[in-house]
């Protein structure tokens, strides 16, 4: 009985002893911010941010395509959610979207959206195309919502989109959806002129 003790208490010292030592692993030497430090002359161990830095884990950007969230994100969240609209249709919009789209967008979804962009050529999973009828019916916040939280095997644009660029980039795939489905109706009537009068003749 006494040696199953003696064990027993063996056992119990040598996983104190292995406790602790994962605890040093966790509380490794290293200094935190605004920490004291003989290494440079100001007495501070970090160097103070050059002037107009952002960090990465705060404002807008706060959002990494890693997926960690930066400790503003709910704030993030928030102005987004105020914000839950399609600002007013401007052609600067549309443009702006257009130039944001062609960078961030286009190299899957295509110039069209119809998800056959260069990079899905190349091998990438191909996305659904803009023109289905269930993205058409969408609303405008979902798409405002997949670029800044990603969407399935789709990453987050939040940390290279800023939300007002996200409402452009809506508005342009909009402008797509409508490009590839619009009835003649809804054409100008001096577009639409031109339509019955085109080479196919009346239509
Ligand atoms: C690297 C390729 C890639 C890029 C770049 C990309 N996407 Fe996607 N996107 C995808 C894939 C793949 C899916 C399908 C994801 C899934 O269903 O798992 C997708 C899905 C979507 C969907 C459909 C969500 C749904 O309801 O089915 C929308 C909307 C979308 N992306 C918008 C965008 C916008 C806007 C941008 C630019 C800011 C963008 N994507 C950039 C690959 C990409």
């Amino acid at each position: 009985m006494s040696r199953l003790l003696a064990s027993c208490a063996c056992a119990c010292l040598l996983l104190a002893g292995c406790e602790r030592h994962m605890h040093d692993m966790y509380r490794q030497p290293r200094y935190d911010r605004d920490e004291a430090s003989a290494l440079f002359p100001d007495g501070r161990a970090d160097r103070p941010a050059p002037a107009g830095a952002v960090p990465v884990a705060a404002g807008t950007l706060a959002a990494t395509s890693s997926g960690r969230a930066g400790r503003d994100l709910p704030t993030q969240w928030q102005v987004a959610k105020d914000s839950a609209q399609l600002p007013a249709i401007t052609s600067t919009l549309l443009a702006r979207g257009q130039e944001r789209y062609g960078i961030y967008c286009l190299p899957c979804h295509s110039p069209v959206g119809d998800g056959d962009g260069p990079v899905v050529r190349r091998g990438f999973p191909r996305p659904p195309s803009y023109h289905e009828q269930r993205l058409r019916d969408a609303p405008d916040r979902h798409f405002y919502d997949v670029i800044s939280k990603g969407y399935g095997i789709m990453h987050s644009y939040g940390d290279r989109v800023a939300p007002a660029d996200r409402w452009a980039i809506v508005a342009y795939i909009r402008a797509l959806q409508l490009s590839q489905n619009a009835s003649a109706a809804q054409l100008p009537p001096a577009v639409r002129a031109k339509l019955s009068d085109g080479p196919g003749g009346k239509r």
